[in-house]
């Protein structure tokens, strides 16, 4: 846990910047919730991702999918190092830190597993504090994966 961003590496500030700017840009008109997630991936390009919502609810999409998803498509033997995450209500500030959703969890950890290397995550509100996870697996104990199938 860190107490502020300015306690990050350089490189993780400069990547949960990026996550701001994608929060920015969410499309949320019916939650009110927008959410931005930035990947950097190992060639040091980065990524992101903000969540995108539908009038048919369960079509949209949260930001790490659409992130994870969009690298994946454009750079299919990618390996990803870190992803930042912050998410934010316009209706009330949030400073708690917001953790990925199970669905996400699930969709990360299927990159992590293809890639053979732990992906950090480090998510956070709009401000305030940021919690640092390890691996994916942290967050998804017991994870279902392909050796299963
Ligand atoms: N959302 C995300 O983008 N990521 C998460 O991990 C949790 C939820 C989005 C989905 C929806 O657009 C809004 O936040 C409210 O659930």
């Amino acid at each position: 846990m860190f107490e502020s961003v300015s306690e990050l590496p350089i490189s993780i500030q400069k990547l949960m910047n990026k996550a701001h700017q994608a929060r920015k840009k969410a499309y949320a008109p019916y939650s009110f919730f927008n959410v931005g997630a930035a990947l950097q991936l190992e060639t040091g390009e980065i990524i992101t991702g903000n969540n995108q919502e539908n009038a048919a609810y369960p079509s949209g999409l949260c930001a790490e999918r659409v992130a994870i998803f969009h690298a994946g498509s454009v750079h299919p033997t990618m390996t990803v190092i870190s992803m930042a995450l912050t998410a934010g209500s316009v209706k009330k500030e949030n400073t708690t830190p917001i953790p990925p959703c199970g669905a996400c969890r699930q969709v990360l950890a299927e990159y992590e597993v293809k890639q053979d290397q732990p992906i950090e995550i480090y998510f956070m509100g709009e401000s305030g504090k940021v919690v640092k996870s390890k691996s994916v697996k942290d967050l998804l104990p017991l994870i279902f994966d392909s050796s299963y199938l």
